[in-house]
């Protein structure tokens, strides 16, 4: 008997995409091929795929163009293409990528790539599928038994909002992800049962715009109340989800907008164990002119609301950001506002993007002004900044017990373990012996950097 075909994936973007490469991994063994030891072994590679910044494109259109490129010495070599470049470039990806086995939607592909796979790699060549059209959008099927990885994660996500309706001026994402399509709570539930049967403890909800949750297009089922009285589909949908799924010690949910900090999803915060302390909440900006054209739907005193009544509503949160430099007519002065805001919100952590152009966004017409040598001077003021306000974030922690979810050997040194808290912080400690990944540690937190705090497990 022949060995099954092997398979590897390669992902880029953001959860969403983790999310779904993990799915995908599952249909595959379930359709009886097996994960390759590495990526040069592998009888079929998938790459899956990010448009958000021309970057990311740039680095899967590179990976895409060696692998097949390596169909030279591997002639059986499939590659596939998923994720949002799929949808961005349709079709027209043969001709950016010749020898391409397929490309597939990143919502088409649960349902169709073992068959892709299987065509493929008996020769088929070419084929696309595209996503489902808005209000065809067919649920996911149901996951696959069997295909367990060798070291499931601690921390798993699972989607919950597809698509994205706001239309921020800079952002492909709506085009590319389609129209919000709201999942059904009990199939959250058996997901996020799923997870937990194989390990998972630190579960996070992802939607573009996580609040949107049951917003448009969606009821509420009649025959799942609200013991905590909560009206707010996303508050109910963490209410259920912390009662049926026990199993799961930490829920979260991202990414946050102000206009979802409702004080019904504060109280949710609050008041469900399960619910972390811990927001991502992207501001983009701290000018209100940039804001306005961003069309994001706050200024800059808005954004900070949210933030005070996060602070004052939910003890101990941490909160992290993300942020845009560099976008079409950005000032020193609008910069300084950023820099201004970012201080008053007090982040935890931030991530900086330059602004880079995407095709067909409305900020695609204006004129890309400020140069790269700027941006660049710009997004490194503003991790100078980070690490010394992430810094003073967590000096606060010295000294006090954390809770921690033991994930496994530290990265850096393989001889400690690192977990998280429940405000997302990495905290690396000396691991007792038996320690098992899912295992809650009270730590007592001896020193900190910027993004790590250390310390000493309590027995
Ligand atoms: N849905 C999430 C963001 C998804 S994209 C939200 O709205 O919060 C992740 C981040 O990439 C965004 O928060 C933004 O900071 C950044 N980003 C999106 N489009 C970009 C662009 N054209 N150039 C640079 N950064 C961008
Ligand atoms: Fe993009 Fe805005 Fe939607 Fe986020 S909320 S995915 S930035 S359009
Ligand atoms: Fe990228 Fe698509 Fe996520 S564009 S950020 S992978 S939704």
């Amino acid at each position: 008997m022949s060995a099954p075909p092997s398979f590897a994936l390669h992902t880029y973007g953001c959860q969403m995409n983790v999310r779904d490469s993990d799915l995908l991994a599952r249909r595959l063994r379930a359709a009886g091929l097996a994960e390759a030891a590495s990526e040069d072994e592998a009888d079929v590679v998938l790459v899956n795929s990010c448009s958000v910044r021309e970057k990311a494109e740039e680095k899967a259109l590179g990976k895409l163009g060696l692998l097949c490129a390596a169909r030279r010495s591997r002639p059986g070599l499939v590659v596939g293409l998923t994720g949002c470049m799929a949808n961005r470039l349709g079709p027209g990806v043969f001709g950016l990528v010749p020898g391409l086995s397929f490309s597939v939607g990143p919502r088409a592909a649960p349902a169709a790539i073992a068959g892709l796979v299987r065509d493929a790699l008996a020769g088929a060549r070419g084929r696309f599928v595209p996503d489902p059209a808005p209000g065809e959008a067919a649920s996911e099927p149901p996951l696959p038994d069997g295909g367990v990885p060798a070291a499931p994660p601690v921390q798993s996500y699972v989607t919950i909002l597809y698509g994205c309706n706001r239309r921020c001026s800079y952002c492909i994402v709506p085009s590319v992800r389609g129209r919000e399509e709201s999942r059904d709570p009990r199939a959250i539930v058996a997901e996020v049962r799923a997870e937990t049967a194989r390990g998972a403890r630190d579960v996070c909800l992802l939607g573009q715009s996580v609040m949107r949750y049951g917003l448009s297009g969606f009821a509420w089922p009649e025959n799942l109340p609200s013991p905590m009285g909560f009206t707010e589909p996303l508050p109910r949908l963490l209410e259920l989800v912390a009662r049926e799924v026990p199993e799961v010690l930490r829920l979260r949910f991202t990414s946050g907008h102000p206009a979802g900090v409702t004080d019904e999803l504060v109280r949710a915060m609050r008041e469900i164990p399960a619910v972390c302390p811990h927001l991502h909440l992207p501001m983009q900006s701290g000018s209100d002119r940039i804001l306005r054209a961003m069309r994001r739907g706050y200024d800059a005193a808005g954004y900070l609301d949210a933030v005070r009544r996060l602070r004052e509503g939910v003890p101990d949160i941490a909160l992290t950001t993300d942020v845009i430099v560099g976008y079409p007519g950005e000032t020193e002065e609008d910069f300084e506002a950023t820099r201004r805001a970012m201080e008053a919100a007090d982040f935890d952590n931030a991530f900086v993007f330059k602004y880079s152009p995407r095709p067909g966004t409305p900020s695609s017409l204006l004129e890309d002004d400020v140069p790269d040598a700027e941006k660049r001077r710009r997004d490194q003021v503003l991790l100078a900044d980070q690490d010394a306000r992430g810094q003073r974030c967590n000096d606060r922690w010295v000294g006090r017990v954390a809770e921690v979810i033991a994930e496994g050997p530290s990265l850096r040194n393989p001889a400690r373990w690192s977990g998280r808290t429940g405000q997302n912080k990495i905290v690396v400690f000396d691991p007792a012996p038996g320690l098992r990944p899912g295992d809650l540690v009270r730590v007592r937190i001896a020193s900190a950097r910027p993004q790590t705090l250390y310390g000493d497990p309590l027995p």
